[in-house]
């Protein structure tokens, strides 16, 4: 995916952390909080469906283009759904653009109607999206990407998870941990592996 798309190199990891924080912060469950965790680690892989020429535009792209790049939410979810153990990872990945207002896609799904776990992954992916230069855009500092998290609220993004994230931005990660830590380390264990039928071999 990184190799994909050059300006997303680092991003993963960042989002899934974020994506773990505000599942902790809203009191998730803990096989939720891996949902959102790695489906904000995954929540671009359909976007290796899409041309490098129309996702790597330097301009604004036509409707038909535009179409080709929102695909990327349908195109992941039905890359993960080919693997059983990501199935619940897959519905997250297939929502994480929709809007709180309903304006999103692919199914223009509004407010409590959107898992929450998508609704988690759609603001921290918005938020890391602002930071990142685009090539047409350039990257918002981090003042004003909190402004513009808090400007969406109720619209863009639910409130709750806002609210959620500007306290996880404002309570960076402590120094020690490391920026490349194990996905496994980051996320758990993913949450449809079942690691029993191994543990089972391994004691027979
Ligand atoms: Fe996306």
């Amino acid at each position: 995916m990184e190799t994909k798309d050059p300006y997303a190199r680092g991003q993963g990891a960042l989002a899934a952390r974020y994506a773990r924080q505000v599942a902790a912060r809203l009191d998730l469950p803990e096989p939720e909080r891996r949902a959102a965790c790695y489906a904000a680690l995954l929540r671009d892989v359909g976007k290796v469906g899409v041309s490098d020429g129309t996702l790597h535009k330097p301009g604004p792209l036509l409707p038909t283009e535009h179409e080709l790049v929102r695909a990327h939410a349908r195109m992941g979810h039905d890359l993960l759904c080919t693997v059983p153990a990501l199935q619940e990872i897959a519905a997250v990945v297939l929502h994480h653009h929709e809007r709180y207002d309903g304006g999103g896609y692919p199914d223009g799904l509004r407010g409590e109607a959107i898992p929450l776990a998508a609704r988690i992954v759609g603001a921290v992916d918005a938020y890391c999206g602002m930071l990142a230069r685009r090539g047409h855009r350039a990257a918002l500092g981090g003042e004003q990407a909190r402004a513009e998290l808090a400007r969406g609220a109720g619209r863009q993004f639910d409130p709750r998870v806002v609210e959620a994230l500007l306290v996880v931005l404002d309570d960076p990660p402590a120094e020690d941990e490391a920026e490349d830590e194990e996905v496994e380390a980051l996320c758990g264990i993913l949450p449809g592996f079942d690691p029993a039928p191994e543990a089972r071999r391994a004691a027979q």
